[in-house]
């Protein structure tokens, strides 16, 4: 069955690079919306019998869904083999858990949207804490890779006497595994969230570590909250600026401003989400991802 791939708004640059690697075919579309905010889907290519790869990142995931479903509808009442939804950042996987009665366990909610999309889906370094697999949440095959080989090469070729730090327990998974490729070592702080825009970090252990740079990874930089608490407990602790390497730049609206403020050396991010501070690029482990994807729809 022979590939072609279809850019959501946004996507663009990374669907273009995709689409090279796997020598596949660029899909057109048009995608806009009516004067009255409803959106207007349209497939302009031949997709018959065809796997459908849909290339669209999640972050601000509200208004994405709707344009996402409408286009892989379309792709099968055309015809399509199968669809593929590339989601580099995969969205609300954050509210996995009742905190307080009442409230939606939206991790499962959207999971439970995506089987009407697409029949397998490719993600990066979903936020999996209190879900340990993708498949307990997702009931289509769903591929979660890894960024840390790629983050472990940009530390390597980067800083010279790193020491990680990861700012909460959910990121030893990450951190733990970047130190033991980059043969560096790691501390693992402990966060406490007060609320959306407030967290509280515990003090990191440096005196082993006063010569090495602090790399602080995370999976997420929402609010940049996070990070900036880190960066504040180590400004009173080395003497070196840390840097900030970040999965998925999600950062809500003056975030990355106010992370480069807090004293930072480099924020640098991985390319699941377009953004300035992107410089680690996952394109060959994504395209890698769809060869392996198999283009047959579930039944
Ligand atoms: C949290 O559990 C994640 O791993 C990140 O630490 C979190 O998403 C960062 O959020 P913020 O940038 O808003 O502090």
């Amino acid at each position: 069955m022979s590939r072609i791939l279809f850019a959501l708004p946004g996507n663009e640059v990374l669907t273009q690079s995709l689409a090279a690697t796997l020598e596949a075919e660029v899909g057109e579309t048009v995608i806009r919306h009516f004067p009255d905010g409803e959106t207007y889907v349209r497939i302009l290519s031949d997709v018959h019998q065809k796997q459908v790869i849909l290339v669209c990142t999640l972050h601000q995931p509200d208004s994405k869904l709707l344009p996402l479903y409408f286009l892989a509808r379309t792709a099968r009442e055309l015809g399509a083999g199968s669809v593929c939804l590339i989601a580099p950042y995969l969205a609300y996987m954050r509210q996995d858990i009742q905190f307080n009665p009442g409230e939606a366990v939206t991790s499962r909610y959207f999971a439970d949207l995506i089987p009407g999309i697409a029949d397998n889906l490719v993600t990066i370094d979903p936020h999996l804490h209190r879900f340990n697999h993708m498949q307990e949440l997702y009931t289509i095959p769903a591929i979660a890779l890894h960024a840390a080989p790629t983050l472990a090469n940009w530390v390597k070729s980067n800083i010279a006497k790193p020491v990680l730090i990861g700012p909460d327990e959910e990121s030893m998974q990450w951190v733990k595994e970047v130190a033991t490729l980059a043969k560096a070592p790691f501390l693992v702080l402990n966060k406490t969230r007060l609320g959306d825009r407030e967290v509280q970090v515990t003090q990191p252990e440096m005196a082993k570590y006063e010569d090495h740079t602090p790399v602080l990874i995370d999976d997420i930089i929402s609010t940049a909250r996070t990070m900036i608490e880190t960066i504040q407990q180590l400004r009173k602790l080395s003497p070196l600026p840390p840097v900030c390497l970040g999965v998925h730049a999600v950062f809500a609206k003056g975030a990355y401003e106010a992370l480069l403020q807090a004293g930072t050396a480099q924020v640098i991010t991985c390319n699941t989400i377009p953004h300035m501070s992107n410089g680690i690029w996952v394109d060959e482990l994504l395209a890698e991802a769809i060869q392996s994807t198999t283009s047959q729809r579930k039944v």
